[in-house]
């Protein structure tokens, strides 16, 4: 609009430095528009299809004004081919959006998201996510379907990969940052993409990690546990949001007016777009809360889902049921404004077209980058002193293991434009860097393969060599989007090559790569060292060799908790303490013949995984010591509207320099609720040089130390409560205070 306004002025070059339009002018112009479209028109605003490059039947709903965003279309020539004919052959000119899910990076691929949370850094999200907005709108996308930042308590669930892990407050600040980076200061800037902050909600806790299932989630926990995260998006100005595919409590998320209208909306004042998910209008008659297509798009439109994702249930529906009056025009205009909003916003109705010459993907900066998110995110689990190696005094070093080389694999889940020739893998980064001394035997296939062909060589390869590492993990298919896994064992014979190896007497190094926690605790104690990383792109391997030869000191914590043995699930750090908590833990082969019903104790542990994850949550190691003091308070006694600083002097005790995550965790000791263990509160990344010590500040606001009751509200209750600060949730001295 601006742009016709200095045009008219003979002042078109200014555009770009234009100042992005006012809520104010965006809200005229939006209702401007809206007075002169047909109710067709207007339903074909909330018409969202999946791309099929210029068929014609495409390119003539575009022209009708029958479609108002497409998704999976990345071919710049096509965009701008379609946004044409939308823009001047439609009789309004209204331009389209081109979304995609671009979740952690276009081109250059960055670790899965949950290896990103890994790193406890929102600077490393933030930049990620700018990174993947400059490649994806590069050739046109404005918005991506992304962040996902769903809670996930049980690793069996595929897109555990997808989020930032089991924790709200760890959750909710990278969600953020995730926002920030794709969207920027300013969605007007043609190198922007909206963000859509999924899957709205509460899809993380699908019943057996089995994905897409039912979720019963109590209030309670839905606003404490699962919505801050979404809340905190929301608050950062997230454009847009997308429903899940999952019923909570029997009422499927894109009919679930409660959520989406009266907490998202109302409750919350947010007033951006919603987006249904991948047909998830049409699937309210497989949840068996929709009789037909008609009525799922009532339903829909109802809960105030604006855009239809593929269900075409507003295109076939939505005119029949205005005119009938079931949806009146005002709702109607309310949905489509949220499109045209988003759109000005986008500026798209300024700079429709992307310029084809400036196609831009894999700066050198980008891929540095890159790299420093994977050196951040790997997590050393085990070190028995094998890390760092030096690999200028070593001789040979065996390189083992399906995950060595696999430059698909190792991108991980949603890259659905990944060019595998990119991805740099640690056989190629150790093959370059160290060739001669690498003795490389894959050992199996892949992932799954559970054949032993391939042993005697890797055996051999060990047996000739001064370290063997070994890279086990899952391929990227095993993860993601209704890849979930009822067992998460390192799988096909993987466990086997490592027994294997471990016949040549050599200490064995095992990296992990994967899209979510596997049951590796046996597996670790047979290895010398353990570093994990969730599936890390493009620069996975030039990041992880970084950390095995101290390039590189690590600094990641774990996101989620590790569990023993998959029966352990839903498994996670900030549970109830119950009635009886597990004391005197007997194990299975301890317990005597005909022993009588009550001689194990009875407290809540499992006979054979006992009780507690094999890693916990915020844990991680590093090339160096940290030593936590006791945490100091600027008072004992904080009142509710009150606050209070907590102080933590931080010391890296051992002789390399390092990064460690002070994390704040706190217990209400008695509420008219029972409540969690240990719920962390706030955290700061933060790098030592030897013998140096740090004084970490956090201010901790009573206001962040309640919870929701039975009657849904967040109350703040007086009382006692511990804090810790330490380096994992499984760790430090607690130091008590009061609520008074
Ligand atoms: C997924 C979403 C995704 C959408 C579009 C769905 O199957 O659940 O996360 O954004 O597809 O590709």
């Amino acid at each position: 609009m601006k742009k016709i306004l200095l045009g008219l002025l003979g002042l078109t070059a200014l555009t770009a430095m234009a100042a992005p339009l006012t809520e104010a002018e965006i809200d005229a112009a939006v209702a401007d528009l809206i007075g002169k479209m047909t109710v067709e028109e207007k339903v074909g605003q909330l018409n969202q299809l999946s791309g099929r490059g210029l068929d014609p039947g495409m390119v003539a709903l575009v022209a009708e004004g029958k479609v108002g965003s497409l998704l999976n279309e990345v071919d710049p020539a096509t965009v701008n081919a379609l946004q044409r004919q939308a823009v001047e052959n439609s009789r309004l000119g209204i331009p389209l959006i081109i979304a995609r899910d671009v979740i952690h990076g276009f081109k250059t691929i960055f670790p899965i998201p949950l290896g990103q949370a890994a790193s406890w850094n929102e600077d490393v999200v933030r930049q990620g996510a700018r990174i993947a907005a400059d490649e994806a709108s590069s050739v046109g996308v404005r918005w991506t379907f992304s962040p996902m930042v769903d809670i996930a308590r049980d690793a069996r669930w595929g897109r555990i990969a997808e989020g930032f892990g089991e924790d709200p407050v760890l959750a909710s600040r990278l969600g953020v940052a995730m926002v920030e980076g794709y969207q920027g200061d300013d969605l007007s800037k043609p190198n922007t993409m909206a963000a859509c902050v999924k899957h709205f909600a509460g899809y993380g806790a699908a019943e057996s990690g089995k994905d897409y299932n039912t979720t019963w989630i109590p209030e309670v926990l839905l606003r404490d546990v699962y919505l801050p995260p979404f809340k905190a998006a929301a608050d950062a100005g997230a454009a847009t949001f997308m429903c899940s595919f999952n019923d909570i409590n029997g009422v499927p998320s894109s009919g679930n007016r409660y959520l989406l209208h009266d907490i998202l909306r109302d409750e919350w004042g947010w007033n951006g777009l919603i987006v249904s998910d991948w047909g998830s209008i049409e699937q309210m008659r497989n949840h068996g809360f929709s009789r037909d297509l008609r009525e799922a798009a009532l339903q829909g439109a109802k809960a105030t889902v604006d855009v239809d994702m593929e269900n075409y249930a507003y295109t076939q529906h939505l005119a029949d049921l205005v005119a009938s009056g079931e949806v009146s025009m005002d709702e109607l205009d309310a949905m489509v404004a949220n499109v045209l909003r988003l759109k000005y916003k986008l500026g798209l109705f300024d700079n429709p077209y992307v310029d084809e010459t400036a196609v831009a993907f894999y700066a050198p900066a980008s891929l540095d980058a890159a790299r420093r998110a994977v050196e951040e995110s790997a997590i050393l689990l085990k070190n028995n002193g094998v890390l760092p190696i030096d690999f200028n005094a070593v001789k040979t070093v065996a390189v083992v293991g399906p995950m060595a080389d696999a430059q698909h694999d190792q991108a991980g889940t949603w890259v659905f434009d990944l060019e595998k020739e990119h991805s740099v893998t640690p056989l190629m980064t150790l093959n370059e860097k160290w060739g001669k001394k690498v003795k490389y035997a894959k050992g199996l296939a892949h992932s799954r393969d559970r054949k032993h062909d391939g042993f005697e060589e890797a055996l051999k390869a060990a047996q000739g060599a001064d370290v063997v590492l070994y890279f086990a993990g899952e391929e990227a298919v095993l993860s993601g989007e209704a890849h979930s896994r009822a067992d998460i064992n390192l799988p096909g014979a993987q466990k086997e090559l490592l027994r294997e190896l471990k016949m040549a007497g050599k200490p064995v190094v095992m990296i992990v790569q994967a899209g979510r926690p596997l049951t590796i605790a046996d597996d670790a104690e047979l290895c010398d060292a353990v570093v994990y990383l969730f599936h890390g792109g493009t620069m996975a391997g030039p990041g992880i060799v970084n950390v095995l030869s101290g390039e590189v000191n690590p600094s990641g914590k774990l996101p989620v908790s590790f569990p023993k043995m998959v029966g352990q699930l839903p498994l996670y750090y900030n549970h109830k303490n119950t009635g009886r908590p597990a004391e005197g833990i007997t194990y299975i082969d301890d317990i005597e013949l005909e022993a009588g019903q009550t001689s194990t104790g009875c407290t809540s542990f499992f006979l054979d995984a006992g009780d507690g994850p094999a890693f916990p949550f915020g844990y991680g190691l590093s090339y160096t010591t940290f030593e936590y003091g006791t945490p100091r308070l600027s008072s004992a006694e904080i009142a509710p509207d009150g606050s209070v600083t907590v102080v933590c002097d931080v010391t890296n005790s051992g002789s390399v320099a390092g990064s460690e995550v002070a994390q704040l965790y706190v217990r209400d000791l008695v509420g008219s609720l029972a409540r969690p263990v240990k719920e962390l509160k706030d955290f700061q990344k933060i790098s030592l040089q030897p013998g140096e010590t740090k004084t970490v500040v956090f201010n901790l606001p009573a206001s962040s130390l309640g919870f929701t009751n039975l009657k849904n509200e967040y109350v703040v209750e007086p009382g006692d409560f511990q804090l810790w600060v330490a380096g994992d949730s499984a760790s430090g001295t607690p130091v008590a205070f009061a609520i008074k």
